[in-house]
């Protein structure tokens, strides 16, 4: 069983325009609304790949029915505490004029102290039965410096995957020792406080983390591809050629897949190449639609690994 954390989860809400114009009223032409946040993201791509997932975390109870039943249509068991206040919404706005993609995200209902210590109990008897725990995404007001910290420490012997940034990563890989982080580039750039400009650069980056006590490190680089770090080897993976329709969710899919290769081959350097399959598959896919299963296995076979 894999359990992904989810404190902060939101509706993805994507529109189209044909041009945005700031300051002006914009029509849209299409709107979708997908489950969002990273720890349900892991979930659902890891779900779809096979695994026995499940996701646990807070949300507002005014929108809680309707995303438990959207992770219900996905097959997903979840166990959320709801506090006051809302689901929050984050918007992405597709603008034709080729000006890429611009998100406006809303914080969320902020969490008291209070909340997070029930939320440990229940991640503690949640996680009884788990191999590996996720945990990723911005946390809502509120939460201490070190909340996932606490909860790797409040875990303790779970393997746990870290995909954070700043001073979360930081202390999380300092003290809760996880078992794999996975910054994208610039995020293990913001953390550090450093250029990372070449592959040299970025293998010394993903050891500091290492010699901290984290045992593996996946550095993302978009449609550049990724570079695997652990004490024993260094690998580099040139992203696959895909047609690209959305990179929102990328990364997450990236980790559904490492879990999928950890759990076949049983060794993390195996798994990137699971890890590669799946951030292109979801690449694919329009919105944040995340990852159809036959891509990632047509575009496995395609995956190439370089030693660094
Ligand atoms: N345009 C692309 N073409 C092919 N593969 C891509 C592309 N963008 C991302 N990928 C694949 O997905 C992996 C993860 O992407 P990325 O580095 O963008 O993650 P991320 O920034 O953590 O994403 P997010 O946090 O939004 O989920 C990359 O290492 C790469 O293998
Ligand atoms: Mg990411």
């Amino acid at each position: 069983m894999i359990t992904t954390i989810c404190l902060n989860p939101c509706f993805d809400k994507t529109v189209e325009v044909d041009s945005l114009e700031v300051g002006q009223v914009n029509r849209t032409r299409e709107a979708r609304v997908d489950l969002g946040g990273k720890g349900i993201n892991v979930a659902v791509v890891a779900s779809r790949l096979g695994l026995d997932a499940q996701c646990i975390g807070i949300m507002g109870e005014n929108g809680a029915e309707e995303l438990s039943r959207l992770m219900d249509a996905e097959g997903l068991n979840h166990e959320f505490l709801t506090i006051p206040g809302r689901v929050r919404t984050n918007m992405k706005i597709c603008s034709g004029d080729g000006k890429g993609v611009t998100e406006l995200n809303e914080p969320g209902e902020p969490l008291d102290a209070e909340t997070l210590k029930r939320f440990t109990a229940l991640a503690e008897e949640k996680t009884k039965d788990s191999d590996m725990v996720v945990l990723t995404g911005s946390l809502p007001p509120g939460c201490p410096e070190g909340t996932y910290r606490d909860l790797m420490l409040a875990l303790k012997g779970k393997k746990c995957i870290l995909d954070s940034e700043g001073r979360e990563l930081e202390l999380g890989a300092r003290e809760a020792r996880p078992f794999l982080i996975k910054p994208n580039l610039r995020e293990m750039e913001r953390t550090l406080g450093m250029e990372l400009r070449t592959m040299r650069s970025i293998r010394d980056a993903a050891l500091i983390f290492l010699r901290l006590g984290v045992e593996h490190a996946v550095v993302s680089m978009g449609a550049m591809g990724a570079m695997y770090v652990s004490t024993r080897e260094t690998l580099f993976s040139p992203a696959l050629r895909v047609t690209t329709k959305s990179t929102v969710g990328a990364g997450d899919a990236m980790i559904g897949g490492m879990l999928l290769g950890y759990q076949r081959e049983g060794s993390m350097s195996k798994a990137f190449r699971y890890g590669m399959a799946a951030g292109a598959a979801s690449v694919m896919t329009a919105g944040t639609q995340l990852i159809i299963p036959s891509d990632f296995e047509r575009l496995l076979d395609q995956v190439r690994i370089q030693e660094v």
